[in-house]
């Protein structure tokens, strides 16, 4: 087990042995992301079920049974030492812990965003249950795992990074701590003693706005005003590449504008050096795909293509494009969030940059904006049709070129 821990990391560990915190049914840890909320609760969780329980059932929950392994059941024998020994058995989602005194318990792995945990999760008797990263998880799993906990002593252990002040997490969970009797702890990156200030520092140049203020700040807050801090000084390119991997990334629309952009990826970066953009509401006049394939070609003016990653709902102009048997196309990656906050951290780290013709791409950054009333993170469905296309290519095509480029460094 790790020597040193931070006072409040001591907390999450030891609270249920302490004579004032013990007589509370659980706990909850929020905060900024690597601040060491998992690493002290699930050591804490462990700890606690095989000092108080023997032969019992517990849930370990993640948002997927895959996450919940990578996340924490392969550091297990880091975290816990050589006092338990741990036994997995993967085709039953389950680990079986014994200690030094022949004490036994089982815990079931389950994901939260995993169809079938919910409904296996149903039928089971616990004494306690921990869920990691709790908010993205749906709420009805995550009440009805609570709901299972009946074994007298039974507790709950959940841990979170902030998502919107909205968040039925936050509501129904954080903001009544004291009235559901749950000790409510929050970290900062400060409370992990391993970051490196290195680390620390990537981590926060990583993200901005609303990302910022909830993983780096911890801050349950609002997404607000733009979606997207675009700097002219700063992601307009100065002058083009002349050789690169060319991609063309495409947002569908008959009535709705379509939006295609031309990328050049170079290293570590990626420019969109020219695009095409056709509204047919505005111009009155719509075009067939044929048309739009046609402009397509013209889009790329002869350069070699390595993909063209098209808007996965737009079937008939995928099939166009296979039809001419020029190109070879890929259906896009389409989660809208995950999408966003990958495109917001290319645009701080400078990864992306546009040429200064790209102007229907600069026209929406500046008009492209969240919704502000909601439970959950929303965009308007308004001027986000480079928006898209620019996350299509994020998403799609960026992230496994600068994944593979980083793998090869290593
Ligand atoms: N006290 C500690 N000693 C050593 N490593 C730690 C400690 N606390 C956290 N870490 C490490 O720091 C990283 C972030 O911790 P983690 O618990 O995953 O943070 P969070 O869940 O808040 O994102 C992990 O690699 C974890 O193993
Ligand atoms: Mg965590």
């Amino acid at each position: 087990m790790y020597q040193s821990f931070s006072k409040r990391q001591m907390l999450a560990l030891t609270w249920w042995n302490r004579p004032v915190l013990q007589r509370y049914d659980g706990i909850i840890c929020d905060g900024a992301i690597r601040s060491g909320k998992t690493l002290s609760m699930v050591t804490g969780f462990f700890l606690w079920s095989m000092v108080s329980f023997q032969d019992c059932a517990f849930a370990l929950c993640g948002r997927t049974v895959g996450a919940l392994r990578r996340n924490i059941v392969d550091h297990l024998h880091t975290w816990l030492g050589d006092t338990v020994d741990i036994r997995e058995s993967r085709s039953e989602n389950r680990l079986t812990v014994t200690d030094g005194a022949g004490r036994r318990n089982t815990y079931y792995l389950f994901g939260g965003q995993d169809e079938s945990s919910y409904k296996l999760i149903q039928g089971i008797t616990l004494a306690g249950v921990l869920l990691d990263e709790a908010a993205l998880m749906p709420r009805s799993f995550v009440e009805q795992a609570c709901a299972r906990c009946s074994v007298a002593g039974s507790k709950l252990w959940f841990n979170c990074n902030p998502e919107g002040p909205e968040h039925w997490l936050y509501k129904e969970w954080i903001q009544k701590a004291r009235e559901k009797n749950l000790l409510h702890l929050h970290f900062t990156m400060a409370d992990n003693p391993a970051l490196d200030p290195a680390i620390r520092k990537r981590y926060e140049a990583m993200y901005t706005g609303v990302f910022y203020r909830r993983y780096i700040l911890g801050q349950w807050c609002m997404a607000e005003g733009l979606v997207y801090d675009f700097q002219r000084s700063k992601h307009i390119a100065n002058a083009l590449p002349e050789y690169g991997r060319y991609y063309i990334s495409v947002d569908y629309g008959t009535c709705n504008p379509f939006s295609a952009g031309l990328w050049c990826v170079t290293g570590e970066k990626a420019v969109r050096i020219r695009e095409f953009y056709h509204s047919g509401r505005d111009s009155g006049r719509q075009y067939t795909d044929e048309e739009y394939y046609t402009a397509l070609e013209k889009l790329a003016g002869g350069l070699p293509i390595e993909t063209v990653v098209v808007d996965p709902s737009a079937a008939s102009f995928i099939a166009t494009i296979r039809a001419h048997g020029k190109f070879s196309v890929r259906k896009a990656r389409n989660e809208v969030l995950n999408g966003i906050r990958l495109v917001a951290t290319y645009l701080q780290e400078g990864v992306l940059q546009f040429a200064p013709e790209c102007k229907d791409t600069l026209r929406e950054f500046s008009l492209y904006r969240w919704e502000e009333n909601g439970e959950t993170d929303r965009v308007c469905k308004e001027n986000d049709h480079a928006m898209d296309d620019i996350r299509y290519f994020c998403a799609t095509v960026l992230r496994r070129q600068l994944r593979r480029k980083s793998e090869e460094n290593e």
